[in-house]
């Protein structure tokens, strides 16, 4: 597919996990990369990996919840690449604790990597989207978000609260042919997931009707189908990927 070529990707923790997997489809797709994480090995890493498919891609370190180092980001962005078309909001954390063992700085750090960042990255790249009159904005959010989970209520919290932002976000932005959307994944195949413990994990997979634990690749498949212009009439909405574990 080139549907996004002359098209520029921004991709929040991108240096590993699903946001690599929705820059490497982005990539494959057309897309010049700017690849950005506060991890600085992992993102080169990719870089290099896409440039070694002959793709066009830099590396820009920065954490999204600092609002200097994101306008910055951007900037250098729009000076190196040329445009910003496509934002996904990847980056995210977890510091899980049951609520009356949650410390306020585990609150606090969840909540502004995870929606600060968020708020922060579309606040920077809306500008140029809407003066270039076409956008994409997709917020990686999760099922946690929509159906609770013991133990995360600063991360439920903060993906229920991106789902709020996107459905605001498209009501402003959608007159100026930008779409603003969110992904609810269920439970991928990550970093992120495994530290799970083996028995917890079969509990999950017996709750999944697709059987399996998501790839990263599934996210960006449904990344990529969001940045395309075939869904330039989708913008509010909440698409799981999920395997069917919720069903919502
Ligand atoms: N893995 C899952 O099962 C799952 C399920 C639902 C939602 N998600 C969401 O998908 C996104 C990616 O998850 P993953 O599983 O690939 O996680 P991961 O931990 O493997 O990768 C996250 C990446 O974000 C980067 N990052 C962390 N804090 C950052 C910051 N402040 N600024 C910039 N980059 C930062 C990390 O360095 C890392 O490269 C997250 O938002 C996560 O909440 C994951």
């Amino acid at each position: 597919m080139t549907g996004l070529a002359g098209k520029v990707a921004l991709v929040t923790g991108s240096g590993r996990g699903i946001g690599r997997a929705v820059a490497l489809r982005l990539a494959q797709d057309g897309a010049a990369l700017a690849i950005s994480d506060v991890d600085a090995a992992g993102g080169q890493a990719v870089v290099q990996e896409l440039q070694g498919q002959g793709r066009q891609a830099q590396f820009y370190p920065a954490d999204v919840a600092a609002a200097d180092q994101v306008n910055q980001l951007v900037d250098r962005i729009m000076a190196d690449l040329g445009g910003l078309h496509v934002l996904v909001n990847n980056a995210g954390i977890t510091r899980d604790a049951l609520l009356l063992r949650m410390s306020d700085e585990d609150w606090d750090r969840v909540l502004t990597v995870n929606l600060k960042g968020a708020f922060l990255c579309t606040r920077a790249a809306l500008r140029p989207m809407l003066r270039q009159r076409w956008g994409r904005i997709i917020n990686i959010a999760s099922v946690v978000g929509l159906v609770g989970n013991a133990g995360q209520a600063n991360y439920a919290a903060s993906k229920a609260g991106l789902v709020g932002l996107s459905k605001a976000t498209a009501k402003e932005a959608a007159s100026r042919g930008v779409t603003v959307n969110a992904i609810a994944p269920g439970f991928i195949d990550t970093a992120m997931t495994k530290g799970l413990k083996e028995e917890l994990k079969q509990e999950i997979l017996k709750q999944i009707p697709l059987g399996r634990l998501g790839q990263p690749e599934d996210i960006a498949a449904a990344v990529a189908f969001l940045a395309s212009e075939e869904a330039r009439y989708i913008t509010g909405h909440v698409l799981c990927v999920d395997g069917g574990l919720t069903m919502v």
